[in-house]
Parts: structure tokens; C-alpha cells; sequence
């Protein structure tokens, strides 16, 4: 058979979260959805991430509708979503009974694909994530995020994919969340993982310092990587994926024709550009190379987190000296992947020991239960001594995190009875409370509406307006 690299499109979901904030409502979707059916992706992705939390906290819609339309839409295109693994869509360990009805319910509105990652690479916190969704006969994309350091090495690597392999993922998603993986070492782990494991690899990255077009074509020629992520050209370069209108005119003509049609890629490239005006937030989007990813290899979002934050304080003079300590938390903690959620707690922690002008004086609650084996086993080694000295004689678990954990789905059932309308309201609230809480009294009050009706309408007519549901 030959080669053929396959698309996912992440607009739905990587790029308006990378780009507009995660701010895309679900009725600016919805008359591209037929279109996007038609063009032959391997898959869509179009939910996890962000864009549940945000969902609820600031378009007061209700994301399982809005999986629930999207599926109705697309008809013939595999959906796809990211799942934080044990952490679900949030930034803690959920109790197994929470993750495996949310896997179910999301199989159950339509998903097809869960890729599945943890921020430490800990197998065990994406085990139970990957035995739901194989038990409800979904394709688990096992994941190994990305990262830089001493201790990640290509042998590393490869023995958490045999563990991904062994729990009977059916692919490989290799993400590079930062958009530092560069081209040759890029297609030199990928073409390992092909050849010691015989799984398709699935390339996630990001175009922040600029490498991600080199990337892909180095992994298509060198590797024969099975899918790549991108994005239409709005929402696509700068913090989001590559463009594919580019990749499919690279291609065109040669032995890795991608097949793919131009002219419809740039027709739905077209209602993406009209549809930029409507969100304040692309305005903000600086498409260039970030420079510093590559000096310091901290994602784009930590960056501007940090710029903000210090901004605030007018002490943006700081952040050469934040950025060197990333690195030097980094190291005291044993390496771990610069990715939510312990992108969040090295940043607050580093912001912290150049604030103060005293490393640790203050700790972090999150630093504090890491250094516990709360999340799990960091990738490397922490010593004793530092260990010591930030949480004493405290008790340090070596069990997977998740099992000290008591099954919460019936309390939070019982919490939000009066809300309750279906148990995907029980998983949100579990999962965002207050945010969710929030939503429930919206929706009381009846302005709430789905309206499949148009939906069915523009999927008849191939209507090409923006109409809201
Ligand atoms: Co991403």
C-alpha cells in the first residue's frame, strides 16, 4: 500500500484554544460542519482541552449539547478529543467511579478518538482512562507528551509507549505541546516508535517556535508519520498548529500527494477569516516566532502568563530571571513536562523563588503535594535532602494517586440534585463545580436553548450563512 500521511484538524479545539482563547461558540460551527465532514480528515478534533471549562464559564453553554450537535453534523469523519488522563479536563486526580462515567458518556454523545495523555508520562494515571475507552470500544490514543531535559531520552520514551502498547492503545500520539520537538529528532523518535512497535504515530505540535512545517515534512519523508495536526490557516501558525493549506500544496504532485482538495480547504479557510471578526480575542494573536521558546522551551502560553503576571507588578525587568529558574525548579523536581498541570505549578513556584528573592521560602500547595507523589512518579530523580526541605517527614505515597481517592459520583449527584437534568450534569459539576453550579442557574432561567431544527436545516440546504442556534 503507499504511503499516505492523514490529517486531523484541530479548529474546533487546539486552534481557537490556542489562538481566540477558547472562545468559539458553537453556533459559529455549526454551518461549517458538512463542509469539514467532506473533506476527507482522518479525524476532527473538537472537544476536551479547554473548551469544556469553557463551555460553561463563559459562553453559558453546555458542552455535551455541543458534542451532541457537532455529531449530528458530522456524519462520516472520526471525532476526536483530549483527555488529561486521571485528571479528566481539570488540574486534579478524579476517583475512578467520575472517569469512567465520563469516558462513557463521551463514547456514548459521539466520540470516536480519546487521546489520552498524563504530564508526567505516569502510565498509571492514563490506565484507567484507556481501559474505559477500549471496554466501550473507542480508540485509545496513548500519549507521551514531549519535553526536553536530561533525563528524556528516545530508550525513555519508548518504554512508556511499550506500557501504552501493552495496555492496548491502538496509536501513538506523539505531542509536543511547546513546539520544540525539531525536525530530525522529531522524525528520529517517531521513526523509532514505528519500527520497535508496529502503531501509528499521530503528531500533535505547535507552530510557536516556528519549526512545526519543517517537522512535519522531515516526519512524512523520514518516518512516514500516519497523522499529522493542523489547523485552517485563521487558526492556524503563531501558538496553534500549522497550517494545512501549505502542507496539501507541498505535497501536491509528488509521491506524498495528500489527495486533499485545495479549493474546499480555502473555501472553509474563507468562512474561518470572515468568522475571525467576530472574536475580539484573534486580535490579541501575535503570529510570529517566539524566540524564547526556543532559548528557555517553555510553552508559548507560559510566556505570556509570566509576561502578564509580572506585567501587573510592573516587574516585567524579572522575566530573564523566572525563566531561569523554570529550569532550576525544574531540576529540583525531578524534570517534569512543562504541560498542564505542572506547567502551572513550576510557573507559580518559579515566579514565587524570584519574587521573594529566596528560593522556597514560600511553597506552593501544588509544589508541596507533588514532592507527596501526589501526581504521581516525577520522570527523575529528587533528592532526599530537597524533598526534606520543603515537606519534612510528611508521608509520601507510592501508590497511583487515584487509589487513595474515595468514588465521588454519588456525592456530587446528591450536591446538585436540584440542578440535576441528566447525569452529564453530575460529570460537569464534578469537574467544575462553582462554573458548573453557575451554568445550571442560567439554564433555569429557560434563555438556554439548543436548536437542532437549524441544524438539520443547514445540512439540507449546504446553507453557507451564520445563523445562531
Ligand atoms: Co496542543
Amino acid at each position: 500500500m503507499t504511503y499516505k500521511v492523514q490529517f486531523m484538524d484541530t479548529t474546533l479545539r487546539d486552534g481557537h484554544q490556542s489562538l481566540w482563547a477558547t472562545r468559539m461558540r458553537t453556533e459559529c460551527m455549526l454551518p461549517i460542519l458538512k463542509d469539514l465532514d467532506d473533506i476527507g480528515f482522518y479525524s476532527l478534533e473538537v472537544w476536551g482541552g479547554a473548551t469544556f471549562d469553557s463551555c460553561l464559564r463563559f459562553l453559558n453553554e453546555d458542552p455535551w449539547d455541543r458534542l451532541d450537535v457537532i455529531r449530528q453534523g458530522v456524519k462520516k469523519t472520526k471525532l476526536q478529543m483530549l483527555l488529561r488522563g486521571q485528571n479528566i479536563l481539570g488540574y486534579k486526580h478524579y476517583p475512578d467511579d467520575i472517569l469512567t462515567k465520563f469516558v462513557e458518556k463521551t463514547i456514548e454523545h459521539g466520540i470516536d478518538i480519546l487521546r489520552i495523555f498524563d504530564a508526567l508520562n505516569e502510565v498509571r494515571n492514563m490506565k484507567k482512562a484507556i481501559e474505559v475507552t477500549l471496554a466501550n470500544g473507542a480508540i485509545a490514543e496513548g500519549t507521551i507528551v514531549y519535553t526536553i531535559s536530561p533525563v528524556h531520552n528516545i530508550d525513555k520514551y519508548l518504554k512508556t509507549v511499550d506500557e501504552l502498547v501493552g495496555l492496548g492503545c491502538q496509536q501513538i500520539c506523539l505531542k509536543d505541546m511547546a513546539g520544540i520537538l525539531d525536525p530530525y529528532h522529531g522524525a528520529e523518535l517517531i521513526d523509532a516508535i514505528k519500527t520497535e512497535f508496529g502503531v501509528p504515530v499521530h503528531l500533535h505540535t505547535h507552530m510557536t517556535s516556528g519549526m512545526g512545517n519543517m517537522l512535519y515534512l522531515k516526519a512524512i519523508e523520514d518516518a512516514k508519520v500516519d497523522i499529522v495536526d493542523t489547523a485552517f490557516a485563521p487558526l492556524a501558525m503563531g501558538t496553534s498548529q500549522p497550517a494545512i493549506e501549505p502542507i496539501v500544496a507541498t505535497l501536491r504532485g509528488t509521491k506524498y500527494d495528500t489527495g486533499l482538495d485545495l479549493e474546499k480547504l480555502t473555501k472553509i479557510a474563507g468562512f474561518f477569516e470572515e468568522m475571525e471578526k467576530r472574536y475580539p480575542e484573534s486580535k490579541l494573536v501575535n503570529k510570529s516566532v517566539d524566540i524564547n521558546v526556543l532559548k528557555y522551551q517553555v510553552p508559548g502560553g507560559m510566556l505570556s502568563n509570566f509576561r502578564k503576571q509580572l506585567s501587573e507588578t510592573n516587574q516585567l525587568e524579572l522575566l530573564p530571571a523566572v525563566l531561569k529558574e523554570v529550569e532550576l525548579v525544574r531540576n529540583d523536581l525531578g524534570y517534569p513536562p512543562l504541560v498542564t498541570p505542572s506547567s502551572q505549578m513550576v510557573g507559580a513556584q518559579a515566579v514565587l523563588n524570584v519574587m521573594t528573592g529566596d528560593r522556597y521560602k514560600m511553597v506552593t500547595n501544588e509544589v508541596k503535594n507533588y514532592l507527596r507523589g501526589q501526581y504521581g512518579r516525577p520522570p527523575g530523580e529528587i533528592s532526599d535532602e530537597f524533598r526534606k526541605s520543603i515537606i519534612g517527614d510528611d508521608e509520601v505515597i507510592t501508590v497511583r494517586p487515584a487509589d487513595l481517592l474515595e468514588p465521588g459520583f454519588d456525592k456530587a449527584k446528591k450536591e446538585i440534585s436540584e440542578y440535576m437534568e441528566k447525569d452529564e450534569d453530575v460529570l460537569s459539576y464534578a469537574a467544575f463545580p462553582a462554573v458548573a453550579e453557575k451554568f445550571f442557574e442560567y439554564r433555569q432561567t429557560g434563555k438556554y436553548k439548543v436548536d437542532f431544527s437549524e441544524l438539520k436545516k443547514h445540512l439540507e440546504n449546504g446553507d453557507e450563512g451564520v445563523h445562531p442556534i
